[in-house]
């Protein structure tokens, strides 16, 4: 796939529903969705080479193949599987490779394994994808509307499980890469993408206001969300205040520089025991030469730009941080309500920079927007919350109930999606969530402050 069809699906997949034309069918919709988003994921990978594909650099990071025969997987697994009569997989073993967690569906490979894993080769995975696409073509080709009623959110589910795969592979090969001496470059930056000098982003953050309220949290509409989403339920939300942006790399220094890393009274016991233990001194990706720090992107090293969101810090970093000046993380139910009047746009993976950028990018008129900025795309925002259950949830049964349910110990919500999400994929009640101490997703820091 070239760069310009990729660039064509995204911009298609941003637009979402309104590019179709009123006179398409449900199945049409639905036929194009899948098309739009199975493409964008084989574009991400149109630069990259067969041995780029089949290295898993850690155990969180799955290999590149693995994620384009995972996802192919899901839509094999729970559509075709279940919904098409005499339906027989072509190469049944592949049930037992590409299962990620889902126990119900049946046994699966070991996860921190996944690298060793030679054949299928990537061409026969990429074989898989076009074989399952395939039928569920002839699926979507005639179906009866009570089919359709049974597996419409079961695709829309494959189709938002796969665009968080998109993001998953593209953090994944940037670990991948990193590990390489030569810095591999997965996509050229265009000129000035990465650099958007803006005076807002060198003036100090401005803290803005929010008085207590008894506030709605979750979500509440026709749209796709996950389960994780809800039910909607009420907040009371003390009053708070917020940073205008999140904390940036030159912000992020500074905290270095005052050594941050060696003072364990900004840090959680946990995490001054992960520091130590990890020997951390900096976020990931950064290292430092003839006294500068320099920082691993999928353009390549680069100087480290002091105007652009710090990014690829734990939860860990992020406290420590907001400890250090005084303030604190946001609450997720903070985050939420503060995001109610804020459009949702920024840089997305839709802009292809696969990088955050300063603050001037989210401004689509040329000039800082007053009020809060990049609360969607560039970082995940790390919020003080665990991930737990919002009251009255419970995980549906089966497998596809596994999704999100059984991950909320130990997990901390962050919130707003970064430059590897799509914009089709976020949205203001969205919960993602990882333990304290990752770093290899775009992760990054807002501050807040109580208010007296
Ligand atoms: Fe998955």
């Amino acid at each position: 796939m070239s760069a310009s069809s990729v660039e064509t699906a995204s911009r298609t997949a941003a637009a979402g529903r309104s590019l179709f034309p009123a006179s398409q069918s449900r199945v049409e919709r639905l036929r194009d969705s899948f098309h739009q988003i199975r493409k964008f994921t084989n574009g991400l990978c149109a630069g990259l080479e067969p041995e780029d594909c089949v290295v898993q650099s850690m155990p969180d990071v799955s290999p590149t193949k693995w994620h384009l025969a995972h996802t192919t997987w899901f839509f094999e697994t729970f559509i075709l599987k279940k919904f098409v009569p005499g339906y027989r997989a072509e190469i049944p073993e592949y049930a037992y490779l590409f299962n990620s967690y889902y126990n119900a569906a049946g046994d699966m490979h070991r996860r921190d394994l996944r690298g060793l894993i030679s054949r299928p080769t990537l061409s026969q995975a990429q074989r898989y994808r076009a074989w399952i696409d395939s039928h569920i073509d002839d699926l979507l080709s005639n179906p009866d509307e009570n089919l359709l009623d049974e597996i419409e959110p079961i695709l829309v589910l494959g189709f938002h499980h796969e665009q968080q795969h998109q993001e998953l592979l593209i953090t994944d090969i940037k670990h991948v890469l990193a590990q390489n001496p030569l810095y591999p470059v997965f996509r050229a930056c265009r000129d000035g993408a990465l650099r958007r000098p803006d005076a807002a982003a060198r003036r100090p953050y401005q803290l803005i206001d929010f008085e207590q309220t008894l506030t709605e949290i979750g979500h509440n509409s026709d749209e796709f969300a996950y389960d994780n989403e809800g039910p909607r339920h009420q907040a009371l939300v003390p009053a708070f205040s917020l940073a205008t942006r999140p904390i940036t790399n030159g912000e992020y220094i500074a905290f270095i520089e005052d050594n941050g890393y060696s003072r364990p009274e900004f840090w959680l016991s946990l995490g001054w025991t992960t520091v130590n233990e990890q020997r951390w001194d900096a976020p990931l990706y950064w290292t430092k030469r003839d006294g500068a720090w320099w920082n691993f992107t999928l353009s390549g090293l680069r100087p480290v730009d002091q105007s652009e969101p710090v990014t690829h810090v734990s939860y860990f970093e992020a406290d420590a941080y907001a400890n250090w000046t005084g303030a604190r993380l946001p609450t997720e139910f903070e985050w939420e309500r503060a995001a109610l009047s804020c459009p949702i746009e920024g840089n997305f993976v839709e802009t292809e920079v696969f990088h955050p950028v300063a603050v001037a990018s989210a401004v689509s008129a040329g000039k800082p927007r007053k009020g809060l900025h990049q609360m969607f795309g560039d970082v995940w925002e790390w919020t003080r919350s665990a991930y737990s259950p919002y009251p009255g949830y419970r995980a549906a049964p089966g497998a596809l109930g596994e999704y999100n349910g059984k991950f909320m110990c130990n997990q901390y919500v962050l919130r707003g999606g970064s430059c590897a999400t799509s914009r089709t994929h976020i949205r203001r009640t969205y919960r993602n969530f990882f333990q304290p101490e990752k770093r290899w997703q775009f992760t990054g820091i807002r501050l807040a402050r109580d208010l007296a």
